[in-house]
């Protein structure tokens, strides 16, 4: 079978939802749901179904335009999301089809990346994905949380006030790769109720979003940053008291553990969840969107991309006085596939993780060092689900 990708406007959108309700709820969809139109409140996004030859829905799926922080960079990414194959379709082709030509779709809207949360690793690998970065689930009885005391004012307002947090979040989020530059559609998702925002500061140096399910139940972070080592004190300490009538405190950490920093704990549980994997979609583009190291310095490499072969190269990337070129080259002195430039672009694995693990072939010593010098290490997160 040949599928056909097609971007749906609202005449699909019955077909859509029935196909997504079959999948995830797990039975055909509501009158209800059939109406429902395909916009994603306030996001960019696009409703992507891939047709048989008869013209009809066999997989959907969305693409969802987020703004990427890697550090101090900004990438326009593709977050793909509410994969699924009405049953009588699966193992035809159909995701397969989806995802393959998802990701010309989403270069062409100019998108140098697209990330995903993984239902089954292996079978987002085949289009290019790599899992990259992860953020830690943690569960511990009260005795054991990293708290601490802190002098900074509180303030504790509704959750409808979360918006104000974004200048916190942000300067939190970017000490990694991978984190949303959250947008108002982010900031309501968080907005649960009842959830309880209380800042630290005056002005803000920290947050923590909440939600007590009551006397002895237990407290569940929602989220929480801060811009500063006193902020993070401010929050812990706030959670500290809010802690006083309960057992347990549950919480999520990007991959470093912060909150910790020297306050490790044994007897805490900590799972490895929402594991995200990241696709490089323009790899020119992305090596040109990377600030340039100071001096000067050049290497050379070739991505392999099945997909996507204009990602191939070889590139030469060159830098001098803070300026940057990337332009194609007659020869390679490193050489990775599109999954491993995703992940060494993203941070981690890193460059240097990848040749510990043969994964990286290096024809030129020079052009390895000097290319750690412009991909560095970075660990990878993304403390928002979608
Ligand atoms: C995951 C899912 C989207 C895959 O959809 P699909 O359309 O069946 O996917 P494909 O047909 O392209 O590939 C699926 C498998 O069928 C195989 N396949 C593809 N074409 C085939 C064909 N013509 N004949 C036999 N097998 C085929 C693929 O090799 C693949 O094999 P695998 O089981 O080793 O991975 C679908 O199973 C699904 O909707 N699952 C439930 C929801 C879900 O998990 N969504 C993902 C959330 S991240």
């Amino acid at each position: 079978m040949g599928c056909r990708l097609v971007v749906a406007d609202d005449s699909r959108a019955a077909e859509f939802w029935h196909v997504l309700s079959l999948v995830y709820s797990g039975r055909p969809a509501s009158e209800e749901d059939r109406n429902r139109t395909l916009g994603s409140e306030g996001l960019e996004s696009w409703s992507l179904i891939s047709e048989t030859d008869s013209g009809q829905a066999a997989a959907v799926c969305r693409a969802l335009r987020f703004t990427v922080m890697r550090g101090g960079l900004d990438i326009p990414t593709g977050g793909i999301a509410a994969v699924g194959t009405d049953p009588a379709h699966r193992r035809t082709g159909a995701a397969s089809e989806l995802m393959t030509q998802g990701l010309r779709f989403m270069k062409d809207q100019g998108l140098q990346l697209a990330s995903l949360y993984p239902y089954r690793d292996r079978f987002y690998r085949r289009f290019g994905y790599e899992s990259c970065g992860w953020r830690w689930q943690l569960k511990a009885p009260v005795e054991r949380a990293p708290f601490t005391r802190s002098d900074l004012p509180v303030r504790t307002v509704g959750a409808d006030q979360l918006a104000e947090a974004a200048g916190v979040y942000e300067a939190f989020a970017r000490r990694w790769s991978g984190n949303h530059l959250r947008s108002a559609w982010h900031w309501r998702r968080l907005q649960g109720d009842p959830r309880l925002l209380v800042f630290v500061g005056e002005p803000a140096e920290g947050y923590v979003l909440v939600e007590n399910k009551g006397f002895w139940q237990g407290i569940k972070v929602h989220d929480m940053a801060w811009s500063t080592p006193a902020g993070r004190d401010g929050v812990w300490s706030v959670l500290q008291g809010l802690c006083s009538n309960q057992n347990e405190i549950e919480w999520n950490e990007p991959p470093s553990l912060p909150s910790f920093a020297g306050r490790w704990e044994a007897g805490i549980e900590a799972k490895m969840a929402n594991a995200l994997m990241c696709r490089a979609l323009d790899v020119p583009g992305l090596l040109r969107s990377l600030p340039a190291p100071d001096g000067s310095g050049r290497f050379s490499l070739r991505v392999r991309d099945e997909l996507l072969p204009e990602n191939e190269g070889p590139w030469l990337v060159e830098w001098e006085g803070g300026r940057l070129e990337v332009r194609p080259a007659d020869r390679a002195g490193l050489e990775l596939d599109i999954r491993s430039f995703s992940t060494a672009y993203m941070g981690s694995p890193s460059l240097s993780d990848l040749r510990q693990e043969g994964r990286l072939s290096v024809q030129d010593e020079g052009s390895y060092r000097n290319a750690l010098r412009l991909l560095g290490a970075i660990p990878v997160t993304c403390m928002d689900f979608f």
